[in-house]
């Protein structure tokens, strides 16, 4: 994906006007990240249209697939109990945007660990991320932990990962150590994922 000097200003007035919008971004040769960013930000989230693709764990967050972009992205949902969080991880050389849709998560930043990572991990920055902001990070960025911090709410996030991946390596953050793990879907199009493949999600 590279940068376009002009860019078309989108609003997306629903989830089913943004994933049409994305689908026609994403089928030209060039996307600009400024574009995507802005067209997920312009959407207002409203539960009543995402509902049926947010489905909760009790003990780890979840991804739940809403759209597979005809092969050049993933559209997901992610949900967070209280307290969930991811790993530190990578995002496998693909652009990752993030959009709350309910709730607020938090984003830390890290540095990538030396070669033999060996020490504690370089924190770089941390933000809280509200309600309709969109984030965006690739690996040449950094590495980042998600996590809901509330202790009384869940929080839900959509996020655009292209080009789609189904692993990544997460980091111990005492040692910088990394380790590939699989990625799942929970759920997929409003359906619940056949346990046998849902079952190891390692990424939390
Ligand atoms: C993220 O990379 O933003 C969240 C982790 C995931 O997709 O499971």
């Amino acid at each position: 994906m590279e940068q376009l000097v002009q860019t078309e200003m989108w609003k997306a007035r629903s989830l089913e006007e943004l994933v049409r919008i994305l689908h026609r971004l994403f089928a030209e040769d060039k996307v600009s990240v400024e574009e995507v960013q802005a067209l997920m930000e312009s959407y207002e989230s409203n539960p009543d249209e995402w509902l049926q693709y947010a489905q909760f764990d009790q003990y780890r967050y979840t991804r739940n697939l809403v759209d597979n972009g005809n092969g050049k992205f993933n559209l997901m949902i992610l949900c967070w109990g209280e307290g969930h969080g991811s790993s530190i991880h990578d995002h496998t050389d693909s652009h990752c945007f993030m959009k709350i849709l309910q709730g607020n998560l938090k984003e830390t930043l890290f540095e990538w660990p030396e070669k033999k990572g060996n020490g504690e991990m370089t924190k770089k920055s941390e933000r809280v991320l509200r309600e309709n902001q969109c984030a965006y990070i690739n690996d040449s960025i950094g590495l980042h932990r998600v996590e809901n911090i509330s202790h009384t709410e869940t929080a839900v996030s959509l996020h655009l990962y292209s080009p789609p991946f189904d692993s990544c390596n997460t980091f111990d953050q005492r040692t910088g150590h990394k380790h590939k793990v699989k990625m799942t879907f929970y759920s997929q199009f409003g359906e619940r994922t056949h346990c046998a493949t849902a079952m190891p999600q390692e990424n939390n």
